[in-house]
């Protein structure tokens, strides 16, 4: 089956493509990465400039995701072949498919992570434990070698099943009603993380900018961030947006699933940092930070258990309609350009992944040792997606979109024929033209050291 030999699968409503772009997008993203990074560069600063990059860059990289898919109707690389017949396009799309194996490799780590403790709070295992001891759990756990991996396979497992499923009964079914409940939870956990003893000095650490903490890390960090959290630079909205029907306001769909992304990821730093305070934690503690400040929350909270089990169940729910996006990215090339089936393809790569994951799970126990760049894999597979491939992806999508693709091609697709009208097409054909990837070249050789300390 190739996309022109049968109907295209699709998202069915509006409500259905909010759901599933924004169930891309909102992930362990938002949860896991936006406090663990925030944490290690300074928290207001970064946070300022993070939602700096989303409302400019990170919105316009979105919409041109959007407008490159449904223009197109093909997958991340099919499109680009599609729309710049014989010129090497293709190649933003192939290292989309690239960024796909890496994203997931290091993300179902911590997916799994995710199950193990949705399984510690179904058992009652934070109870009675002390702050020291919950981060003894964690470390306890991370490092050993054969439950993160089991974890982490069934996760994989997980997302293959509803890749398997297709567009409409797998990806669209499963966002529309959980994503809801999650936020409600979260404030839930805010409204407790704020009232507890010594909260102010975290609620100072995400909301009142320290400007000397500014580095071109910090900078190349917050855009990293916003590309990881918004799911762009990959072709993952490229594949969402070859499924939204004609009738869909491209922009406002942009812009909803960018508030609701962003939103998400400020009230997960409103729902950590406070308690990182007031239990005396470290907000440089890394990629465990989160699994180490939540259960302290529940266990001082009324209804901890309860909480605790629904929260890492919604968790490991956001985490699979994140991973589908970047699963979908590579089925959809296969089945379109090799001409595989729908579960030859999600078969053989799920599988493919899968190994490169579990070296990205063993960095933190028999791998330990095993460095590259000083770093470990995992630190290195987050880093490499993050900083360099989806901000460079960016960079190619949007110069694709401003100077070959075209104005006319785009007005028609951002307008929908020209029924609805965009107000603010004129700044966005600018940003895509010139600042978007003079900006991010810029940020990231100021980030990497290119221009100096
Ligand atoms: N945005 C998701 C999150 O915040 C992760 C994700 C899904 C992603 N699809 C992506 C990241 C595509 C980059 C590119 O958890």
């Amino acid at each position: 089956m190739t996309g022109d030999s049968a109907p295209r699968d699709g998202f069915n409503s509006k409500f259905g493509v909010i759901a599933a772009a924004a169930g891309s997008a909102v992930g362990l993203g938002n949860i896991w990465r936006f406090p663990y990074v925030a944490g290690e560069n300074g928290g207001g600063a970064f946070l300022l400039i993070y939602v700096g990059f989303i409302l400019t860059i990170g919105i316009s990289v979105m919409l041109a995701e959007f407008v490159i898919g449904r223009r197109a109707q093909r997958n991340a690389l099919g499109s680009f072949k599609k729309l710049a017949p014989g010129k090497p396009w293709w190649l933003i799309g192939l290292m989309g498919i690239v960024a796909a194996f890496v994203i997931l490799a290091f993300y179902s780590t911590i997916a799994g992570w995710t199950f193990e403790y949705l399984i510690q709070a179904i058992g009652n295992g934070f109870s009675g434990k002390s702050t020291s001891e919950l981060n003894q759990m964690f470390a306890d756990f991370q490092t050993s070698t054969f439950r993160p991996i089991l974890w982490q396979l069934l996760f994989m497992v997980f997302t293959a099943s509803i890749i398997l499923a297709g567009v409409q009964k797998g990806i669209e079914k499963y966002t529309k009603l959980l994503m809801p409940l999650l936020v409600l939870l979260i404030l839930v956990m805010c409204a407790r993380s704020l009232t507890l003893a010594g909260a102010g000095d975290g609620v100072a650490f995400l909301f009142k900018p320290d400007f000397s903490k500014i580095s071109g890390t910090v900078i190349l960090e917050a855009l990293g961030q916003a590309f990881f959290s918004m799911s762009i630079g990959m072709g993952a909205l490229i594949t969402y947006g070859s499924y939204i029907k004609k009738d869909n306001y491209l922009p406002g769909t942009a812009f909803q699933v960018a508030l609701a992304d962003t939103g998400i990821a400020i009230l997960a730093g409103v729902m950590i940092f406070p308690a990182v305070f007031a239990f005396g934690m470290s907000p440089e503690a890394g990629a465990g930070l989160v699994f180490q400040v939540l259960p302290n929350i529940f266990e001082a909270m009324p209804g901890g258990y309860i909480f605790g089990v629904l929260f890492f169940l919604l968790l490991s729910v956001a985490a699979l309609t994140s991973t589908i996006s970047v699963l979908e990215v590579v089925v959809a090339y296969a089945i379109e350009e090799l001409n595989m089936s729908r579960k030859k393809a999600t078969i053989v790569f799920t599988v493919a992944i899968s190994f490169l994951g579990i070296l990205a799970t063993l960095s933190f126990s028999e791998l330990s040792d095993f460095e590259i760049f000083g770093n470990g894999i995992f630190a290195n597979l987050d880093w490499l997606s993050a900083n360099l491939l989806l901000p460079l992806g960016g960079v190619f999508i949007v110069i694709f979109l401003g100077w070959v693709l075209g104005p006319k091609a785009i007005a028609d697709e951002v307008t929908n024929g020209g029924s609805r009208k965009m107000r603010l097409f004129k700044a966005f054909l600018f940003i895509i033209k010139y600042v978007a990837p003079i900006a991010i070249l810029a940020v990231f050789l100021y980030g990497i050291g290119v221009f100096g300390k």
